[in-house]
């Protein structure tokens, strides 16, 4: 790292741009904080819903509401234990549905075995559905239309906006086909005005090396640590890290960092890169449901 002013670009050791989502969600954080003080409205909440007893996702909950007050949002936390039936998740997702005073709900995922995320996801109205998950949100997002989009690849659109990556004429390939993470991340890539030509790669494409080497962008969301390694990328490309596996080695990225750093002409650490960039989304979204509920003027 060279300089650790705020605006300045860091660097890796090998040259890449280091997209530095820690800084950025600080900087969203901060934008949003001046934003609502200045609304001086009933305070926007967001609501949290965590089934089990999932020590990650009590972490990542943890930080969502931590930098939900830095906002200045209220925020509301309801905790069910492993061995709750889907009648009661559905209850406690549908009487936050039917609160007026919660203006987003995220049922953090996933859900304990044995328990459907759709029904339960289903039953969060489109206009406080911040995580962006259910049939209708998804379904604007591939009809083009406006509404809540999810919030990991609405981060790493972020970042790449705020890095000045080019997509337009470009090549990504996204990694993964999950309906939180690669199938909105190649609608988001790919849609009218962010123009880039998108492959979606996935456990069974025949040669990864193949399809990425002449990418310009990469996003690896597979879930697979180290998945992605010095001959995958072409030099110069930006390669963005949505995967967390925990290993032996502790958590580890879909990116070789160390091997990628030295071809990449930007990467996202990780942790520290896109993972932040979920929170800071999230945020944003739910002062957008709070406007789509009339709650504050634009
Ligand atoms: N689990 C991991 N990431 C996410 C996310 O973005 N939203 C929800 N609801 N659960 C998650």
């Amino acid at each position: 790292m060279t300089d650790s002013s705020p605006s300045a670009v860091q660097l890796t050791e090998g040259g890449a741009v280091l997209m530095n989502g820690n800084r950025l969600r600080d900087e969203i954080v901060a934008e949003l904080a001046i934003e609502i003080e200045r609304l001086g409205s009933p305070a926007v909440c967001l609501a949290t819903v965590l089934v089990g007893d999932d020590k990650p996702s009590r972490l990542y909950v943890k930080s969502k509401h931590k930098k939900a007050q830095q906002a200045g949002m209220l925020s509301r936390h309801v905790e069910l234990g492993a061995d709750a039936t889907q009648a009661e998740v559905e209850t406690v997702v549908g009487e936050l549905a039917d609160d007026p005073s919660v203006h987003g709900i995220l049922v953090q995922l996933p859900l304990p075995d044995g328990l459907d995320p759709e029904p339960v996801l289903d039953l969060v109205p489109p206009e406080k559905d911040v995580d962006g998950l259910t049939e209708r949100s998804m379904g604007r997002l591939v009809r083009g239309k406006p509404g809540l989009v999810p919030c990991t690849p609405l981060g790493v659109m972020r970042l790449l906006e705020r890095y000045g990556i080019e997509t337009a004429g470009k090549t990504a390939v996204v990694i993964g086909r999950s309906t939180l993470v690669g199938l909105p991340q190649v609608l988001l890539l790919g849609r009218k005005g962010v123009d880039a030509t998108v492959t979606l790669a996935h456990s069974r494409t025949a040669d990864l090396v193949e399809t990425c080497r002449n990418a310009d962008i990469i996003v690896a969301a597979a879930g697979i640590a180290k998945l992605i390694g010095a001959e995958h990328v072409k030099p110069g490309a930006t390669v963005i890290d949505v995967g967390v596996s925990r290993t032996g080695d502790g958590i580890q990225g879909d990116v070789d960092f160390d091997a990628v750093q030295a071809i990449a002409g930007a990467i996202t650490p990780m942790p520290g890169g896109t993972g932040p960039m979920t929170i800071a989304c999230l945020l944003q979204n739910t002062l957008t449901a709070a406007r789509l509920q009339g709650l504050v003027e634009d």
